[in-house]
């Protein structure tokens, strides 16, 4: 699932970032991916989708909620 239209950062690339380059806060996402660096709608999705990969939590659960 897409979070951040804008730059096309998806559920994927944010669990990604936390995986493989240790992002534990939206600035981190920001630097690397370029979430919420433009429209900045994203960022309340972008935030939940971190903090449930920071706790393990299944993708995207609760991310489609938060977006709509
Ligand atoms: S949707 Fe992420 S910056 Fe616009």
């Amino acid at each position: 699932m897409y979070v951040c239209l804008c730059k096309g950062v998806t559920c994927g690339a944010i669990r990604s970032a936390v995986q493989e380059q240790g992002a534990v806060h939206l600035r981190d996402l920001s630097r690397n991916l370029g979430v919420a660096t433009q429209c900045g709608k994203c960022a309340c999705a972008a935030r939940q989708v971190l903090q449930d990969a920071l706790d393990g939590s299944a993708c995207c659960a609760g991310a489609s909620e938060a977006a709509a």
